[in-house]
């Protein structure tokens, strides 16, 4: 590279990757395959529009890698094209979750999603973010005994409410989530049901976790936690009389894009066939009993691990009840001095607020991908355990 402190700062971020225990629930490590794509020349071209509809000019190509990747996202989750259109290019999660609300709620219409000290997204109508300024956000939580949904209580605020849309799949909710009680909800009450399976679409994809295609009418998903692909997200939606698709479609490009990222769909085009093999559906498997094992070794070492445990690739910890006292910061901190890197979150019922939380949230989806099996989390618990009883 002749830029000598790019080339610097990457080879530094690239030994630091490898130095560090990353149990960030939303990161990965992707194929050189997907880093190869990313930084291809496909990057040069501008392609507004859509496979055989571009603005420019020169997209016989782009217009194959598009369709391929649209083609691999729909085989991957095992659905009929004549059923399930997708679009490929929203730039990244929250993007595309801005996207659905734009195509399909009325401005100022209410999007019920989950409270984020619960476990839901910004993007799910918190009041910070825009997706809470332009509509209403009518929250739900995780039960204050179980912390698990409760789809009773779910039930009765939709039923008071009637929101245009209800957003199940969560940032920080390490359980599976019933999405035909979800579905049913959102029929009583005339609203569309969207899941974000952002953190769990590898778990998915693996035949691991749930799928929500059954049930959904719009299934929003980022590429790069669990399903191991590049910093991308994905709409999926039904086909049908009501035309969601046209109208996401027109939501991305014009009503919120330019040219899409075509480096960046390619990749994401790898990390589905990557996604489809039967290595990596052995990799979801590892992932969730990777998890399972490093919960039980938590508790084992006295931390409480909110609902008792996983069903996923995601742990939240609580480290402040108990006489240990330690703010999720302050444990963080800690736990990223020693080189074992995590963040901060919130637990349910959280007694210090959203800025300053209670607990620490972990993921074995990175680790796993590195190799790492149930004995080394078992160590890995230990070890934090260790260093945060210092
Ligand atoms: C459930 C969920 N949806 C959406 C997003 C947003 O994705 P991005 O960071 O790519 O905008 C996240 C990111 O953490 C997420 O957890």
């Amino acid at each position: 590279m002749k830029d000598k402190i790019v080339e610097k700062l990457i080879k530094a971020e690239e030994v630091r990757q490898k130095k560090v225990i990353n149990l960030i629930a939303s990161e990965n490590y992707v194929s050189d395959d997907v880093l190869t794509a990313l930084g291809s020349s496909l990057t040069n071209k501008y392609s507004e529009g859509y496979p055989g509809r571009r603005y420019y000019g020169g997209n016989v190509v782009i217009d194959q890698v598009e369709s391929l990747a649209r083609e691999r996202a729909l085989s991957l989750f095992k659905l009929d094209p004549k059923k399930w259109h997708v679009n490929v290019q929203p730039l990244s999660g929250s993007p595309a979750n801005f996207a659905v609300y734009a195509a399909l709620v009325p401005l100022g219409g209410k999007i019920m999603g989950l409270k984020l000290s619960s476990g839901g997204h910004l993007t799910h109508g918190q009041s910070v973010s825009m997706t809470g300024k332009i509509w209403k956000q009518v929250p739900y939580e995780v039960d204050p005994k179980t912390e698990m949904l409760n789809y009773k209580e779910i039930e009765k605020i939709a039923i008071t409410e009637k929101p245009d849309i209800i957003v199940a799949g969560f940032t920080a909710y390490p359980r599976v989530v019933d999405f035909k009680k979800f579905a049913a909800i959102a029929k009583k009450v005339g609203a569309l049901l969207m899941v974000d399976m952002s953190h769990f679409a590898g778990l998915v994809a693996g035949e691991e976790y749930p799928t929500p295609f059954k049930y959904a009418d719009i299934v929003t998903t980022t590429v790069h936690k669990t399903l191991r692909g590049p910093r991308s997200a994905m709409i999926f939606v039904k086909k049908d009389k009501r035309e969601m698709d046209k109208k996401i479609d027109k939501t991305i490009i014009p009503g919120l894009q330019g040219g899409p990222h075509n480096n960046q769909i390619a990749a994401v085009a790898i990390a589905l066939k990557e996604a489809s093999t039967p290595a990596f559906k052995k990799y979801a498997k590892q992932v969730i009993k990777n998890a399972q094992a490093f919960g039980l070794a938590l508790e084992k070492k006295g931390w409480r691990v909110i609902t008792g445990g996983t069903d996923s690739h995601l742990l939240l910890v609580d480290t402040w009840a108990g006489g240990k006292g330690l703010s999720g910061k302050e444990a963080s901190d800690k736990l990223e001095k020693a080189g074992i890197i995590v963040n901060m979150n919130t637990i349910p019922q959280d007694p210090r607020g959203v800025m300053d939380p209670s607990g620490i949230r972990v993921g074995t989806a990175a680790e796993t991908t590195r190799g790492a099996k149930e004995k080394d989390f078992v160590e890995i618990a230990n070890k934090m355990d260790a260093i945060l009883r210092k």
